[in-house]
């Protein structure tokens, strides 16, 4: 597959508890929810069953433990490029539904304006300085008028590792290298 993303390429298994690891013990402490809770609030008080998207999904971790906080008949989908690493639908909440879907392409028609919230959390590894334009672009058709867009993200300055061990530098020194060869932006 033709992307700058790194962190596909090793046994699912480790990433998925990667990415578990990361909602839990390092996004959640600091966001402290799972949407501000003024576009939270927006979601309950809809005159129709909200309707949310998660692109660049991951495992649906989110988007599952979201559903737990909605009424039933809410819809919850998420997308992501590589499908390999969604929780089983056996262990997902009937509502919540996991496609493959690529940020950097336009979504089908019958999708146009179907969501009340979209939510992106963590892809600066996955976009090149130039693509995030066009990502926007293809997220702006998926919204209702007047929805929300949440883009949860960070910049390799902030990746860090306290203490930083010689490991973190070798890996952190060869990831920008890497970012720079591909054309990520690496501010
Ligand atoms: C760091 S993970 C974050 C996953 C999830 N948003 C979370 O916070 O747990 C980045 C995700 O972006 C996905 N991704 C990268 N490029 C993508 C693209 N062009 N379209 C859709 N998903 C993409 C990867 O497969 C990966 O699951």
């Amino acid at each position: 597959m033709d992307s700058p993303y790194t962190l596909n390429r090793g046994p699912n298994a480790g990433e998925e508890q990667r990415l578990h690891n990361q909602h839990y013990n390092m996004w959640m402490p600091v966001a402290k929810h799972l949407l501000p809770p003024h576009i939270f609030g927006s979601l309950v008080e809809l005159d129709h069953p909200p309707a949310i998207a998660d692109l660049a999904t991951g495992t649906g971790i989110w988007l599952r433990d979201l559903a737990a906080k909605l009424p039933s008949n809410a819809r919850l989908d998420g997308y992501d490029y590589d499908p390999s690493k969604f929780i089983e639908a056996s262990e997902l909440p009937d509502n919540v539904r996991l496609l493959s879907g690529d940020i950097l392409k336009p979504f089908s028609e019958r999708l146009r304006a179907q969501y009340d919230v979209i939510h992106v959390r963590m892809l600066i590894l996955g976009l090149k300085a130039d693509q995030w334009a066009e990502a926007a672009r293809n997220i702006k058709m998926l919204l209702r008028p007047g929805g929300w867009l949440v883009w949860e993200d960070y910049g390799h300055s902030g990746i860090t590792c306290v203490p930083v061990t010689k490991e973190f530098a070798l890996w952190s020194n060869a990831e920008v290298q890497y970012a720079r060869s591909v054309g990520r932006d690496i501010m």
